[in-house]
């Protein structure tokens, strides 16, 4: 489905948050996807914006917390490797965030998973008449 959308510039993510869009699957189906920085190559990695506990976002809009490399879940509290997705701990213990494949080119992130379609920056609600993304900004 995807060919290499561009998503956002990678300066976009922040440390210590999350940068937040929407994509569609084969079936139409709008997911939330976050950006967040890791220590790894290439230095982003893009998971589903949701607990494998229950039905949670990391990110609601002003970005995920993040401490230490780790995800924070904020209804339970279970912290996920930001690199590789993994949960040990908590009610989410044993469990792995579903990734989504990117690529960084020229500091741009792109989208470069056949399951998804680029839809737009910001969470689902967000398409038509949200300001964008606003993950990194506290209100
Ligand atoms: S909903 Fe995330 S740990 Fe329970």
């Amino acid at each position: 489905m995807a060919d290499a959308t561009e998503i956002a510039d990678r300066s976009a993510v922040p440390a210590g948050g999350s940068y937040r869009f929407t994509a569609e699957d084969a079936f139409g189906n709008e997911t939330e996807v976050i950006l967040v920085l890791c220590e790894e190559s290439p230095g982003v990695r893009a998971w589903v914006n949701n607990c494998t506990h229950e039905d949670q976002r990391f990110d609601a809009g002003r970005g995920a917390a993040i401490r230490d490399g780790e995800i924070i879940c904020p209804r339970h509290g279970s912290m996920f490797d930001a690199c590789s997705g993994e949960c040990d701990n908590g009610e989410a213990s044993g469990t792995a965030l579903p990734g989504v494949d990117i690529e960084i080119e020229d500091d741009t992130v792109l989208l470069t998973d056949d399951r998804y379609d680029y839809l737009h920056d910001g969470g689902v609600n967000d398409g038509d008449d949200g300001p964008g993304s606003t993950s990194h900004l506290s209100f």
